[in-house]
């Protein structure tokens, strides 16, 4: 393909939050490739593969109507071999947090993205804030393995009541949605909090438990843009990183500060 590339990767079940990383590499591309593939190598044993949504025909309708060029949804015979040459997840950035509750959960995402990149041959690929380790950790492997490709983070898209859009907000009964909204809410609780001069991070995560008491948060962790836990808050230079399971449905959120 003569002209830029830009490459969106999914795992399908495309909602907004997809649609705007797809619009914004069509605003910023001559081509947009999207991939939709649901990578097996970044779920753990006993973790939704199985009952990961999968719409490809809508995903499809939604490619073409947002003026994608091509999709991209492999089999998973056609990405995986055997005895392969594998590549691994930052040991600190890749096992913390996130890589903590899900051992092995980024050296899967690295694997899978790092093959699409080959596959796709990008100028720039588009990941959603809301996955502010996953997006550190690949521009960590962009920089670290010299890739010719720019990582353009994009804000996460949220419904009009807060809650971040995600491909898993479909496993939520509405008992449990409602519930769900606390995230969001302290997440909104916290940056009023820092605005009005509050920085210290334990008083700023005390305050966002409070609010999130209905649901059961597994971490609440205000870290650098390393992901180097903060005892005061920086501005230009945090994130909040909030997980919480609401009945069986694990959910995260942030904010970038
Ligand atoms: O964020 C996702 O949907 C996936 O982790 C990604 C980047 C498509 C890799 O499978």
């Amino acid at each position: 393909m003569d002209g830029s590339v830009g490459f969106v990767p999914t795992m399908g079940a495309l909602h907004r939050g997809h649609l705007s990383l797809i619009r914004r590499s069509v605003e910023e591309n001559d081509h947009t490739v999207v991939s939709v593939f649901v990578n097996p190598a970044q779920f753990l044993p006993g973790e939704d593969l199985e009952a990961y949504p999968r719409r490809e025909e809508a995903d499809a309708k939604i490619c073409e109507i947002a003026g994608v060029d091509v999709l991209f949804m492999p089999e998973i015979s056609s990405m995986y071999g055997s005895d392969e040459v594998k590549l691994k997840a930052p040991e600190y950035l890749g096992y913390i947090l996130e890589g903590n509750r899900r051992p092995g959960h980024f050296d899967g995402v690295v694997r899978v993205v790092m093959k699409l990149f080959g596959l796709v041959g990008p100028k720039r690929a588009y990941f959603g804030k809301k996955d502010a380790q996953q997006l550190v950790i690949l521009q960590k492997m962009v920089n670290d393995l010299f890739l010719p490709v720019e990582i353009v983070p994009v804000d996460t898209v949220r419904e009009e009541d807060g809650l971040a859009l995600s491909s898993r907000n479909v496993y939520l009964t509405p008992e449990e949605r409602r519930r769900a909204l606390s995230i969001s809410r302290s997440l909104k609780s916290a940056s009023r909090l820092i605005m009005a001069g509050e920085y210290d991070c334990a008083k700023i995560a005390e305050h966002m438990l409070g609010i999130m008491r209905d649901i059961d948060v597994e971490y609440v962790r205000i870290v650098d843009r390393s992901f180097r836990p903060l005892e005061r808050v920086e501005i230009q230079n945090s994130i909040i990183l909030v997980a919480a399971r609401v009945g069986k449905t694990r959910l995260i959120d942030n904010l970038w500060i």
